[in-house]
């Protein structure tokens, strides 16, 4: 019989997020949930005080940034700013383990 015991609860654990949208409704939802469980999340939006308000709520500190959060202005539109937005998370963080576009 498979052990599901805590298969969920821990599946984000320590997981690096990269949520696109992210000062919308659907993509801040997302945030909270991925930070509450275990989750290093990127709040990344083309409107960046969008993904600010988002990220210093979830970080509960003034500029958005902790360990866990990170704020990140990033129009998916643009090739560039997904290759430069990618770039700095993992200069913070060493990779993405998951990509969540909403
Ligand atoms: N298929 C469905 O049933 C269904 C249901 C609900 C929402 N949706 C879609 O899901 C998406 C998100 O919904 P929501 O309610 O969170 O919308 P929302 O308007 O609250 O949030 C969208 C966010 O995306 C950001 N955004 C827009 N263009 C962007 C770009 N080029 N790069 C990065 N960020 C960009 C906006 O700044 C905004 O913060 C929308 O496209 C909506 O139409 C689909």
């Amino acid at each position: 019989m498979v052990d599901v015991s805590n298969s969920w609860s821990n599946i984000l654990n320590d997981k690096v997020v990269l949520i696109t949208g992210a000062g919308g409704g659907i993509g801040s939802a997302i945030s909270r949930t991925c930070a509450l469980q275990g989750a290093r999340v990127v709040v990344s939006d083309v409107n960046k005080a969008a993904a600010d308000a988002v990220a210093i709520e979830i970080s509960g500190n003034k500029n958005g940034e902790s360990d866990r959060v990170m704020s990140l202005e990033l129009d998916t539109a643009s090739e560039q700013a997904i290759e430069e937005g990618v770039k700095k998370v993992v200069e913070k963080w060493g990779t993405v383990h998951v990509l969540v576009n909403a």
